[in-house]
């Protein structure tokens, strides 16, 4: 079985948020003065999301990579994901974390059976990491990664959301990292969230950012396969890391979108930009999983070609990247 949506593309990634709540507040993804939080009982059970991930990988699903919020806040977080990755089905179990919790929690993540890390991680200078993240410590995440490594999971993919005067002088830095280390460097293009009336003066298109590290580092393309996400890859001549450009802004990537999306409530989205949601939550108490199949295949069905970014600007956003998961 699998799932292909109105413009021919197919759907095989489902991104599960597990929580709205996060113990980071940056100002990309939240503003200053915060989000309404969910109320208790509108996140989903674990049950409940046992149920989607079934349904889902019933469809046609085979990645499911883990959201937030910040996910590793949500007690309980390990044996679910053990208890996911034996659903027959699932070829790639990853998850998108701030790093925070990692050093604790990279080994028992890696005994679930989780396959590979994301850390978003915006400034490798504390000061800046910390007024990025209203108060964060860089040296936790830092922590975090290589608890990762010595946990035997291959090189983390480091999220770097690039913000004109905030970070973008720290661009040259990252990419050396990659010199350094055999990690992932994806530099992100800033995207609008709720009420962000100037995201677009911050946005640093891709193109720039690769003209910056390719003045400096000669860059060579690297080949994206199938299950890849958005970025275009690329790696500095004899180095052991890599680089990738995500551009949902100045090209985005939606002709060959693969993913649809579900809130810590229940909200399943076509796109991230999507303007309409699909509530299975009362769905997924009830447990009906052929009403749920048929639903999930309609949102695939009616999954939009694009989004309108470029026309709306921050009339596009509408759900708190928070509540999303990105
Ligand atoms: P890989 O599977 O490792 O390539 O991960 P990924 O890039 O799919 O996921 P990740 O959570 O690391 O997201 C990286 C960046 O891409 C974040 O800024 C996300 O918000 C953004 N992103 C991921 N999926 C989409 C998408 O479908 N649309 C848009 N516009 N942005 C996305
Ligand atoms: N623009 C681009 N990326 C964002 N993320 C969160 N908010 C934004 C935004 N406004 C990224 C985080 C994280 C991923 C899930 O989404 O850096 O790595
Ligand atoms: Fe897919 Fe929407 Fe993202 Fe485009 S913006 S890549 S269609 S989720």
């Amino acid at each position: 079985m699998e799932m292909i949506d109105g413009y021919g593309r197919r759907i095989n990634y489902l991104r599960l948020s597990v929580t709205d709540r996060c113990n980071l507040r940056c100002r990309y993804c939240m503003p200053a003065g915060g989000v309404a939080k969910l109320d208790h009982q509108e996140v989903l059970s674990y049950e409940e999301l046992y149920r989607m991930a079934c349904a889902s990988l019933a469809c046609g699903i085979r990645k499911i990579r883990i959201t937030g919020g910040e996910p590793l806040v949500r007690k309980g977080l390990v044996s679910f994901l053990k208890r996911l990755t034996e659903i027959p089905g699932l070829h790639e179990l990853v998850l998108t974390t701030n790093g925070i919790l990692l050093e604790e929690l990279a080994l028992p993540l890696r005994d679930a059976g989780v396959a590979r890390l994301n850390v978003s991680l915006d400034s490798l200078d504390p000061g800046n990491f910390s007024r990025i993240t209203r108060g964060g410590d860089l040296f936790r995440v830092l922590a975090g990664i290589e608890a990762a490594e010595r946990a035997g999971f291959p090189p983390v993919k480091i999220n770097m959301v690039v913000m004109r005067g905030v970070n973008d002088h720290e661009i040259l830095d990252f990419a050396a990292l990659t010199r350094r280390k055999a990690c992932t460097v994806r530099f992100i293009e800033y995207m609008p969230t709720l009420r962000d009336e100037d995201w677009d003066v911050q946005s640093v298109p891709g193109a720039e950012i690769l003209q910056l590290i390719a003045q400096k580092y000669p860059l060579l393309p690297l080949v994206s396969g199938e299950m890849a996400g958005p970025a275009r890859n690329f790696k500095i001549e004899g180095a052991p890391g890599a680089i990738g450009i995500i551009t949902p802004v100045s090209g985005h990537f939606c002709e060959s979108c693969n993913r649809i999306r579900m809130s810590a409530s229940g909200q399943v989205r076509g796109c991230l930009f999507s303007k309409q949601s699909a509530d299975l939550k009362a769905l997924l108490a009830y447990g009906d999983s052929g009403l749920l199949r048929q639903t999930l295949r309609r949102i695939v069905r009616e999954k939009p070609g694009q989004h309108k970014l470029a026309e709306e600007g921050v009339q596009a956003a509408s759900i708190a990247m928070s509540r999303i998961g990105g």
